[in-house]
């Protein structure tokens, strides 16, 4: 027999995204469509240790959608990953009588997720997860898209939009440090959307040789005079790059790394509409009693997946993007 869903919480955990939001915004929505009251959680898993959670009715998420960063707060904790830490959060789930948690964040806040069920099934409590994808990184296995990325590219462009002014004018190499942990999802299309020289990015093994000092002396000998360098944080130090370029060539490089300005900001319309659908859609799945779900986007379509093989799925890095950097920035007049 189903089992009816009475009462949910809902929590944002790790680094925060533009479009957390509007997710937890559908959620306290769709659940009070849907008769079920629903518990914002703050700070995440730490957040429900501490019993830490604000009821939410329609009116708490009003003019939530268009802001940056979290209303219900965001961390990262330690205690949670062992045993003794899930229980105290068990124990909070049953005082408030959850039957349910909507978790928005990235994949530690999933796998952190899922060991809270399967806990929760060792002591004999039904507690249902469904986590929604939200990091910057667009680094989720099981998702194509994950709410924050279109921000975080614009809020990067524009900056890098600003950096070109006063590079041209000095005539002057840039090199710009971007967000994305491990992944170059970031990095890339920034790159590929301000025209730049070269973008280094961890899915692509480094010659320092072919893909900075031969890109700088193309454009140069394209006539250029001044050089875009995007680096993706997981490279490494946009410091260290500037170095080389600087000692191997000469010219004297800006370094700018950009930071978590990056993750802040109002979300765009493509991470307001995602996260709303995939707000939606995770009560919805909630509702159907079908186990732990991640609700992923393929293709632009919202889909629900079982957690557990979503957990497992591995993201292939589009190389075919790559190619279209490279072809585009060896024409023989480069946009920057
Ligand atoms: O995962 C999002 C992200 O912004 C990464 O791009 C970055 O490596 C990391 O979080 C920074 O984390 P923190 O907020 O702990 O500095």
């Amino acid at each position: 027999m189903e089992k009816q869903v009475k009462r949910i919480g809902v929590l944002t955990s790790g680094g925060d995204a533009p479009g957390m939001n509007a997710a937890v915004r559908a959620v306290v929505r769709t659940a009070i469509g849907n008769h079920i009251e629903c518990i914002g959680i703050r700070r995440g898993w730490h957040g429900l240790i501490a019993g830490d959670f604000v009821r939410m009715d329609a009116d708490s998420v009003n003019h939530t959608i268009n802001k940056g960063g979290t209303i219900l707060y965001t961390a990262r904790s330690g205690e949670f990953l062992e045993p003794p830490g899930r229980d105290k959060a068990l124990a909070t789930c049953k005082l408030l009588g959850l039957d349910g948690i909507v978790a928005i964040g990235g994949d530690g806040t999933f796998r952190g997720a899922l060991a809270l069920s399967r806990q929760a099934a060792e002591r004999g409590y039904d507690l249902r997860v469904i986590g929604i994808p939200a990091t910057i990184d667009n680094d989720i296995g099981c998702s194509h898209y994950t709410i924050g990325f279109d921000t975080a590219c614009n809020t990067a462009i524009e900056c890098i939009d600003k950096l070109r002014d006063t590079m041209q004018s000095h005539e002057r190499c840039s090199v710009v440090e971007v967000m994305g942990r491990h992944a170059g999802y970031l990095a890339l299309y920034v790159g590929i959307s301000v025209g730049a020289t070269a973008v280094l990015i961890p899915e692509r093994e480094l010659d320092f040789e072919r893909d900075v000092i031969e890109k700088i002396r193309k454009a140069r000998l394209a006539g250029n005079t001044h050089y875009m360098i995007v680096v993706a944080e997981g490279v490494g130090s946009a410091f260290d790059i500037g170095k080389r370029i600087h000692d191997e060539i000469g010219i004297d490089p800006r370094v700018t790394v950009l930071g978590h300005i990056q993750r802040g900001g109002s979300p765009t319309a493509r991470d307001r509409e995602t996260a709303s659908r995939m707000g939606y859609e995770a009560v919805m799945a909630l509702t159907r009693d079908c186990g732990n779900r991640i609700i992923g986007t393929q293709d632009g379509r919202v889909v629900d997946l079982d957690m557990e093989e979503a957990l497992q799925m591995h993201k292939t890095f589009n190389m075919d993007r790559y190619q279209v950097l490279e072809t585009l920035s060896n024409l023989s007049t480069p946009d920057l």
